[in-house]
């Protein structure tokens, strides 16, 4: 069948679609029906399965006599090591463990939050949860201790599972000292931890707290996998919002199942027994969904790459991997090759690796610009797949469906919806726009299987987040078109999130942050154009009336306190101390036009602004920074 042959398909009969899908999946009870529209426009979908993640995850292929197939390959160039782990020891780990949860009482249902750097255990554990019922939700090992309590109060983990550090390029970053501000910081106490002591940085464990990962499962018993109703929440991931509070996205169980099993195949055009890597980290959604879900559900051998694409120890990285474990498809963000394009412009490393493996590379988590596509295409010499998705969704709304059909390739679009998808582009009032014109993205409801439910305990945050804006479409927060012939274009948010190095991050959540410097009257934070990150966060701070404290001073401090509370991975750097922000008349701040300030972009002068000269000052404390001069590279324009 073709690609359009198969959304038709999809879109004749969605419930036949996904029943058919769902054959793919072990069931403990079969569903008798994919959608359960009763409390539309809230969608669940399988509810009256009964199935267990991990048992599809991992029991499976081993029943399957799949036993010594490779599960994981962990391959760090942090620590100088590769190891492997075949489904029969994964099986048995993450028994154990989840025996070691079930004796501490972790019950179906509780949450468990993992703070673990790219280690296999990483995997173990989220997999031990699932196993069991309970909900994890795995915080990325770059925030700071402040984001990790904000989590732990929303989630109210029974425990936290952690190793004792994770490695960074000429730095150790110790978890511990970190889980310990956390769990000061939180409100909400959790009854233990477990932490896995890697020997580059082994912490001292806190007596009748902390428990040590292999002692606490010595002597018992590998533990079942548990049924769970189809929509029962296999994971929670905070996500960057508009706010400082992350939003919950809510995962359910059989639906990610049905939805990510799918996508091997269909999108990763990869068959059981293939090796499949994404380039990112277990922290998000494509850790989530393209490091552990996926390809384990699919029966695939999954990467967990501990480096990065520089200078771990050079920027032929990507390809030894690629060469050492005959990587078949591989997933990873802009970024990463803008970052090995900028080392090694010429592309001279590919030449000492065979990357004959691979069939083509995907590329997801912020906008693709084409001239990193072209030299990827260059250089790698295999197609290079744009695809559109985010944590909300879980798995790609807009791709090339190459294991159906390679589409023709437009450079600066990820292609066309996926089945599950019917995408618009809307206008302000919500009406249908036609072809070629700029809007608002949103996804006619109901969303398919794999989808976010909803929001951790906030349905009405996710009501008005994502359903309130267009009655009857899911809201995706970006803007973009759809050309005539039906290719899709991201041009921009349409809120104030950013997007660093391929990482979601809030400005909101950064202004909360700075708002807090006793000297700190006023502030705005904006994303400008980056070459490298893509974009980059720019703070802007008026001072109280009468402050004595120097503007590098405070400028510094700034820095710190974001570093301090969200995390280095936030790579706040850039602050301008300026008299006044741009304003319009009824006190709105002007960010678009700071942006387009930054990034010398050309903008028209907002009719409601209180006072034009304040952007003179604007410019003049941002060159400073190296910013707010000659024009950036622009967004290409849409091939229409
Ligand atoms: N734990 C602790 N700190 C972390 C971290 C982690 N897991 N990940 C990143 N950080 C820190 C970095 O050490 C850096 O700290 P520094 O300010 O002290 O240098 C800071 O957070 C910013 O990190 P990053 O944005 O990754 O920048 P970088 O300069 O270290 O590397 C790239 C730049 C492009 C090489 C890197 O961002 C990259 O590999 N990106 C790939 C994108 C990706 O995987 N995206 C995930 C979604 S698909
Ligand atoms: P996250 O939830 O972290 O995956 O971030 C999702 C956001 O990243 C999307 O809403 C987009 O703004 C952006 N994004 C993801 N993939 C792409 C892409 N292929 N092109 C442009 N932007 C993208």
């Amino acid at each position: 069948m073709s690609y359009a042959e198969v959304y038709q398909s999809w879109k004749d009969d969605p419930e036949a679609f996904w029943m058919e899908a769902a054959g793919a999946i072990d069931w403990d009870t079969p569903p008798s029906r994919a959608l359960d529209d009763g409390a539309a426009p809230f969608h669940r979908w399988f509810t009256d399965a009964r199935v267990n993640t991990c048992y599809n995850a991992v029991d499976r292929h081993v029943a399957a006599g799949h036993g010594d197939r490779v599960a994981i390959i962990h391959d760090s160039p942090m620590t100088g090591s590769v190891s492997k782990m075949t489904y029969a020891e994964l099986q048995n780990r993450t028994a154990l463990l989840a025996a070691a949860l079930t004796a501490k009482g972790v019950e179906t249902g509780d949450r468990v939050i993992i703070y673990m750097p790219m280690v296999p255990e990483a995997l173990v554990a989220m997999l031990a949860c699932t196993r069991i019922g309970a909900i994890h939700s795995v915080v990325f090992g770059g925030f700071a201790a402040h984001e990790l309590a904000v989590r732990i109060d929303d989630a109210k983990p029974r425990a936290i599972l952690a190793a004792s550090c994770g490695l960074e390029p000429g730095r150790v970053v110790a978890y511990k000292p970190l889980i310990d501000g956390a769990l000061e910081q939180a409100a909400h106490a959790v009854d233990f931890t477990i932490i896995l002591q890697r020997p580059q940085h082994p912490c001292a464990l806190t007596p009748g707290r902390d428990l040590d990962w292999n002692a606490v499962q010595e002597g018992l018993e590998p533990a079942p996998c548990v049924p769970v109703p189809g929509d029962h929440p296999a994971y929670i991931l905070y996500t960057s919002g508009t706010t400082g509070a992350p939003k919950g996205v809510v995962r359910d169980t059989a639906g990610h199942l049905v939805a990510l099993h799918w996508t091997m195949r269909n999108v990763y055009n990869v068959a059981p027994g293939e090796v499949f890597w994404a380039a990112s980290d277990v922290g998000w959604v494509v850790g989530h969904s393209y490091i552990c879900y996926a390809p384990l559900i699919a029966g695939n051998t999954t990467v967990v790459f501990e480096g990065k694409p520089v200078g771990t120890p050079d920027a032929g990285t990507f390809w030894r991997v690629i060469q050492d474990h005959e990587v078949r498809s591989f997933f990873t963000a802009p970024t990463a090759f803008r970052a090995i394009k900028r080392e090694d412009p010429t592309g001279a490393l590919i030449k000492d690796y065979d990357i004959s493996s691979l069939r083509a590379l995907y590329l997801a988590g912020e906008r693709a610009d084409p001239d990193t596509v072209h030299w990827a295409q260059r250089t790698m010499g295999v197609p290079v797949y744009d695809h559109w998705w985010q944590t909300e969704s879980g798995w790609p709304m807009v791709a090339n469906p190459a294991g159906i059909e390679a589409l023709p390739v437009k450079v600066g679009s990820p292609t066309k919806p996926m089945p599950g998808y019917d995408i618009r582009v809307l206008g302000e009032d919500g009406t249908e726009l036609p072809a070629g014109t700029l809007g608002a993205i949103a996804v006619k409801l109901p969303l398919p299987p794999g989808t976010l439910p909803t929001l951790w305990q906030a349905e009405e945050r996710f009501r008005k987040s994502y359903l309130s804006t267009f009655p009857g479409y899911y809201e995706t927060g970006d803007a973009g078109l759809i050309d005539e012939d039906g290719y899709l274009y991201i041009m921009a948010r349409t809120d104030d999130v950013i997007n660093v190095a391929g990482h979601r991050l809030s400005t909101g959540a950064m202004e909360e942050v700075l708002a807090n410097h006793p000297d700190v009257a006023e502030c705005a934070v904006i994303g400008v154009t980056d070459p490298l990150k893509g974009q980059l966060p720019m703070g802007f701070v008026c001072t109280n009336k009468g402050t004595t404290r120097p503007e590098a001073e405070i400028a510094a401090d700034c820095v710190r306190m974001v570093r301090d509370s969200i995390g280095p991975v936030a790579a706040f750097k850039l602050v301008a101390v300026v008299n006044r922000l741009p304003k319009t008349r009824s006190g709105k701040i002007l960010r678009r036009t700071m942006v387009a300030i930054a990034d010398g972009s050309d903008f028209r002068m907002p009719a409601t602004i209180d006072d034009p000269a304040i952007l003179d000052e604007i410019r003049d404390r941002i060159r400073p920074l190296g910013y707010g001069g000659t024009a950036l590279e622009e967004p290409a324009p849409p091939r229409t």
